[in-house]
């Protein structure tokens, strides 16, 4: 244990995704794969923000549904419930604590220019409400409540990880040094994976039009579809440029899930038509979540085996946040309830 390890045995990990929408191939690219990769070393904590995902219009009995869901996934990609600790966000109440107090610490221009925010007013302008510009402020909650030193995401995430990395250091100024300032960890390859129908569009899960993202829980012959369907550019060469969108997307897409580099896919397809090629990136793809897919199958029917997760999941998660929420309580004035 250092000092400069803010009294930690561990340097510590968070990250969380928000179930709206089912978890695509841009999530595991962005964001899980990396999640897994660093739980050896780190003192892993992974959530379903299921709080974030009141922001937008749910259907209650599908959100429902997809908290368990992700929570399956976690353990199918290979997230250890004996190594870290899996939870949903609204089973630790001190998140939505947090993120009041973190909320007078944050200026509504801070707020006001963070792009999602802009992007889902747009997408829906009657339904504006406080909770999606208030977003940033609980996931910077998510963060400094567990300390975290690094946090996996992708890239579209970054700017809120930045104005998580402000409200730190802004607390941290006026008080004494409270919480961890976190880093954002990004993958080398494939920190934005883009829509197959739209390349210049970040691959969603609430897309309009499913037919551009890979779902996780699609089945294989609607993956392969999809990408069959995949837009192209002209041309016929299998390069990764910019102005090969379209192809440089599958590229990376290939490589993450063969293992290869870019370059070597490079070699290995040249001279392949696009169709071959499209169709080898979807059995790739296929191949890589067979095994995934049929331990997801056998966790998602246990309902049991997911709620004892769940719980001793939030009951570590509580005791590691309760010591930060009660800390910044204690600085900002707040009576310690006798
Ligand atoms: P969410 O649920 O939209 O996405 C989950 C993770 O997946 C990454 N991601 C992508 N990466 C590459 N290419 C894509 N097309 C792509 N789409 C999504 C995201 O960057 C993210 O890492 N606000 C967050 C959830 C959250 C959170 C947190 C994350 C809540 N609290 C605290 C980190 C730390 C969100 O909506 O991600």
């Amino acid at each position: 244990m250092t000092e400069s390890n803010n009294g930690k045995e561990k340097k510590v990990i968070f990250s969380a995704l928000k179930p709206t929408g089912d978890l695509t191939i841009g999530n595991y690219i962005g964001a899980l794969k990396n999640m897994v990769a660093l739980t050896e070393d780190y003192d892993c904590y992974y959530a379903v923000a299921d709080l974030h995902s009141l922001t937008v219009e749910n259907v209650p009995a599908d959100l429902r549904r997809r908290s368990y869901d992700f929570l399956a996934f976690f353990v199918a990609i290979g997230l250890d419930p004996d190594k870290c600790t899996l939870f949903l966000q609204s089973h630790v109440p001190a998140h939505a604590e947090l993120a009041w107090v973190l909320n007078c610490y944050t200026l509504f221009g801070e707020a006001r220019r963070m792009t999602q925010f802009k992007d889902k007013s747009k997408k829906a302008p009657e339904n504006v409400n406080v909770g999606l510009f208030a977003y940033p402020t609980l996931m910077a909650a998510d963060i400094l409540l567990y300390q975290a030193d690094l946090v996996p995401i992708g890239k579209d995430q970054q700017q809120h990880l930045e104005l998580a990395r402000t409200i730190a250091e802004r607390f941290n100024n006026r008080y004494s040094p409270t919480f961890v300032v976190p880093e954002g960890f990004y993958p080398k390859t494939g920190a934005k994976i883009y829509s197959l129908l739209d390349p210049t569009a970040k691959m969603g899960k609430t897309d309009d039009n499913t037919a551009g993202t890979i779902f996780l829980l699609d089945d294989e012959d609607t993956v392969m579809r999809k990408f069959k369907r995949a837009v192209t550019d002209s041309g016929n060469e299998i390069k990764f440029a910019a102005d090969k969108p379209g192809i440089s997307n599958l590229l990376t897409i290939y490589s993450i899930f063969s293992g290869k580099s870019v370059r070597e896919a490079e070699v290995e397809f040249a001279g392949s038509d696009y169709a071959t090629f499209k169709t080898r990136v979807g059995e790739c793809v296929v191949e890589y979540f067979k095994p995934i897919r049929k331990k997801y199958f056998e966790i998602i029917s246990d309902k049991g085996y997911l709620n004892e997760l769940m719980k001793k999941g939030a009951e570590k998660a509580a005791r590691t946040a309760y010591r930060t929420l009660s800390k910044v309580y204690r600085k900002v004035g707040l009576v310690p309830a006798p």
